[in-house]
């Protein structure tokens, strides 16, 4: 069996294959009331029906004034956490395990009318410039987080996945670049910068007993950021923290894009924490290609492979895979599926 389709045991949870759909932004909530829709049903749906393994749903804002914009998911209400229920059960029904991003957007809020960060530093000429958080502000955003968690506990999911990635509120409070407080969560040194991911994630342990992930950027793409060094102290953390996967993106602090963007191009990071963390370790980034997702586990380079775009182009994926990849053994949702990888 190719090591994309074997099962991984996390903690009570098995995957049935080492298959993860990212979590990605549909920014379709029209009715800017942060609740699912008939589409974002259908859409997880059919990703639960095509053998994915877990599926995350995208970014769920921890508060009405920490979503990106106003079309995104919330997760700070009961009608929000009914649907989710509902998702979360149809999900299992069709085989397949479910988690959820909570995310905070801080000073890349687009549409609240104001926006808080760790330090009154704009994103870029076209974003407005933040409030620095009061202490006060701190305490609300930990509140909010763990009453997230919550919710994701209500609504019976596998795993949640805590933002800290690509220039989101966490994200910024991990950088010198982006925090430039003098308090016990600033700048002066990581175990201050870390606070807050620290404190959210043992809020959550307190109301959440599901799978804990987290996901960062393991390079903002500027010297002068977090280091990889700096990150295996933080991983090093998280683990003592009981965190079990950290799924290893890059970039979005700064207005920037890396050099060259290629097949498993975030891969190496990943690779890099593998080595010196005990973590399960989660790989994403153009890894669409099942010789290439295949190889990076084969080669031990990460434990699990989480697919963003290869999934919007095709739910279907897992099975194209496992017929790229010869896999006799894959199951499709439906049996009838089959016919359609037929020669
Ligand atoms: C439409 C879209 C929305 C995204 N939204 C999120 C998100 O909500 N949270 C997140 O951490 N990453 C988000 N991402 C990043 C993806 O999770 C993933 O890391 C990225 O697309 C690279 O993986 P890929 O090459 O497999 O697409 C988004 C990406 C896309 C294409």
């Amino acid at each position: 069996m190719a090591k994309l389709f074997e099962p991984i045991q996390l903690n009570r949870l098995t995957l049935k294959n080492r298959i993860v759909m990212a979590p990605m932004c549909m920014y379709a909530v029209h009715k800017e009331d942060g609740e699912l829709t008939n589409f974002h049903d259908a859409h997880y749906a059919s990703r639960a029906i095509g053998g994915v393994g877990l599926i995350f749903l995208e970014a769920a804002a921890v508060s009405e004034e920490g979503r990106i914009t106003n079309q995104d998911l919330g997760i700070y209400n009961d009608k929000q956490t009914v649907k989710l229920t509902k998702l979360v059960n149809t999900i299992h029904e069709l085989g397949s395990k479910v988690g959820i991003q909570i995310a905070h957007a801080g000073r890349k809020a687009e549409d609240a009318p104001n926006s808080v960060a760790p330090s009154a530093l704009a994103y870029s000429d076209a974003y407005r410039t933040p409030d620095a958080l009061t202490e006060t502000g701190i305490e609300k955003i930990i509140t909010d987080f763990k009453s997230a968690a919550k919710r994701v506990e209500t609504a019976g999911f596998d795993a949640i996945q805590i933002h800290a990635a690509h220039g989101y509120l966490i994200n910024q409070f991990l950088s010198p670049l982006t925090n430039k407080r003098t308090d016990t969560y600033g700048a002066q040194s990581l175990e201050n910068r870390f606070r807050l991911l620290k404190e959210i994630i043992e809020q959550t342990k307190t109301v959440y007993t599901g799978n804990i992930w987290v996901r960062f950027s393991a390079t903002d793409y500027d010297i002068n950021s977090t280091t990889l060094e700096e990150y295996d102290q933080i991983n090093h953390w998280l683990k003592e923290l009981e965190v079990e996967v950290v799924d290893v993106s890059t970039g979005g602090l700064l207005p920037r894009k890396p050099d060259a963007i290629y097949p498993g191009y975030q891969t190496k990071f990943a690779s890099h924490f593998k080595e010196h963390s005990d973590l399960l370790i989660s790989t994403v980034g153009k890894l669409g290609d099942p010789d290439l997702a295949n190889y990076v586990l084969e080669s031990g380079q990460a434990d699990i492979v989480s697919l963003g775009r290869p999934l919007l182009r095709n739910p279907n994926w897992a099975a194209a895979a496992a017929k790229a990849l010869h896999d006799k053994q894959f199951k499709p949702f439906n049996p009838s599926y089959g016919r359609g990888f037929d020669e």
